[in-house]
């Protein structure tokens, strides 16, 4: 039915519009200009926190301020938005109806992973060039397929790929992966983490998964998840909320994991701070503050590297503010997060690489030259900072890894994963604390191993005959020393 639907669009555009589509700017005639008509798609989103109210204020923003800085353009942008889910029909027929009934020369979304597909497919086949920062999943790495397909989102790749790094510079091989499968974008992580685990041949990962999904929590066994992950390792990466970590980990003081024998890891990648709170083992009137805190000494958290900037707040502010007066919107501080950053350097690097197309003389309307131009270069002066552009044409985000410091009850940044590195850097000056006294990270595998039975722990049941003969010659030597030594004195 989607796929029917989507192909009718396709077809019957084609026949009714396409001959006098390409003439149909006017504008064109008296603006000497080159004419970029931007498309914007958006669907309702699963898998991403994106509000339509604040993203289309944000992306006017950029395109007048693109209109202002390159003279020789004129960027117009209109909005396709309304379709009430994530689904792979209407952002396809959208982007159809745009390309054959006006002009498009680049489209920038839809987020939703399920409805880029089909919009980058045709935008490939078309050659016409697409920004998003969404379609974090890996089913829309393939540029093979998708050729015009840029994504400035952070990639759940570069957050796990991080996590790798970890592991190799605590020299652990063996990692408990915690995942709550109710959530969509949990359910991504976990498929990145899976897929750079199977994929790695220079190091040994043993990774164990244990999924739950329940509609309440409250009801999960989190004490048999926790008793069958310590069987298998000592190194857990949680992929939850925070309400879930927080009696995961209370759970895991009551199964004594405080002791610095355990280390914990998770993500807090684009949950706004406003609206999911703070990274924090503190919740106001629990008689369970002091067992949370000293479970969160154990924990550290992958965050995305967002710069915090003056300009970044002036310009969420501003865009807060376009969203009130101008579409009558309740936009709030919660709403703003990373992505809507992303979405505002999707439109100004296209200015930028459109510029520089047309400057070099290059055809501004090949969605793959545009692209070739941009993979694989730092595009500088970006809202959320510099932005590197990997050869498959994907942005390289950086992380920050943070860990509780034990006299404030705050977490601070203790390294760094820069995309265009994707190394493990620790940032000079700090230190992470590890839990249980030890002032290193604590070993991959316990000296009694996983479940304490290691063959070198377990009770010596009798003295070997040869070990009891040897005593016993000892015992006679030293016996004879020390008579002779008396004998002779
Ligand atoms: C569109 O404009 C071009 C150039 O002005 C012209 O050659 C072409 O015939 C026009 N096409 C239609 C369908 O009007
Ligand atoms: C949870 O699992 C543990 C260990 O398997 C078991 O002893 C306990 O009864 C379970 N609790 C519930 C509420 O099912
Ligand atoms: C447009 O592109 C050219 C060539 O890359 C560059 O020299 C020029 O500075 C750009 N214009 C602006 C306003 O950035
Ligand atoms: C990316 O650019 C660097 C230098 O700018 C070059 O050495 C490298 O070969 C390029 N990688 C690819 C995959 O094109």
């Amino acid at each position: 039915m989607n796929i029917i639907t989507c192909i009718a669009v396709v077809f019957f555009s084609h026949i009714l519009w396409h001959g006098n589509c390409q003439n149909s700017t006017d504008h064109s005639i008296s603006d000497k200009r080159f004419q970029a008509d931007i498309v914007s798609i958006f669907v309702i989103n699963s898998e991403l926190p994106v509000s339509l109210e604040i993203i289309r204020p944000a992306l006017e923003l950029a395109t007048t301020q693109i209109n202002e800085k390159y003279s020789n353009i004129k960027f117009n942008i209109v909005f396709r938005d309304g379709a009430s889910s994530c689904k792979a029909n209407v952002a396809g027929a959208y982007a159809a109806e745009e390309y054959f009934l006006r002009r498009v020369t680049a489209f920038v979304g839809p987020a939703c992973t399920l409805a880029l597909d089909p919009v980058g497919r045709m935008a490939s086949y078309w050659n016409i060039p697409i920004y998003t920062a969404g379609g974090i999943d890996t089913t829309v790495s393939d540029k093979s397929i998708f050729t015009t397909l840029t994504r400035l989102s952070f990639s759940l790749e570069g957050a796990a790929n991080f996590i790798l790094e970890i592991l190799k510079e605590f020299n652990w091989h063996h990692i408990a992966i915690i995942v709550d499968e109710t959530n969509l974008q949990k359910i991504l992580m976990k498929r990145s983490l899976v897929d750079i685990f199977k994929d790695i041949n220079d190091y040994e990962i043993f990774y164990s998964l244990k999924e739950f999904s329940q509609k309440s929590f409250i009801d999960a066994n989190f004490t048999k998840l926790l008793t069958e992950a310590s069987k298998e390792a000592r190194v857990f990466v949680f992929v939850a909320g925070w309400e879930i970590i927080r009696s995961l980990l209370l759970e895991a003081y009551n199964l004594g994991m405080g002791d610095g024998e355990y280390t914990f890891f998770t993500f807090q990648l684009i949950e706004n701070k406003e609206k999911y709170g703070e990274i924090s083992w503190y919740k106001p009137g629990d008689y369970r503050n002091k067992n949370a805190r000293k479970m969160y000494e154990a924990l550290m958290v992958v965050t995305l590297r967002v710069p915090a900037t003056l300009q970044y707040k002036q310009f969420s502010a501003k865009v807060l503010e376009n969203s009130r007066l101008k579409y009558n919107s309740n936009a709030d501080e919660t709403m703003v997060d990373p992505i809507l950053g992303a979405f505002y350097d999707c439109v100004l690097i296209y200015g930028h690489i459109l510029n520089k197309t047309l400057v070099e003389g290059g055809d501004p309307l090949d969605g793959r030259t545009l692209a070739k131009k941009l993979w694989n270069s730092t595009f500088y002066g970006g809202m959320a900072g510099d932005i590197f552009i990997n050869a498959n044409g994907d942005r390289e985000a950086d992380y920050t890894l943070s860990d509780l410091d034990p006299e404030t009850g705050i977490m601070r940044p203790v390294a760094t994963y820069y995309g265009i590195r994707r190394r493990y850097e620790k940032i000079p000056g700090t230190y992470i604390h590890w839990p249980g006294g030890l002032d290193g990270p604590p070993p991959d595998i316990p000296y009694c191993g996983f479940t304490g039975d290691a063959l070198h722990c377990l009770p010596q049941k009798s003295f070997p005959v040869l070990g009891s003969v040897g005593i016993t010659v000892f015992g006679l030597c030293v016996f004879g020393s020390i008579a002779g030594a008396l004998l002779y004195k």
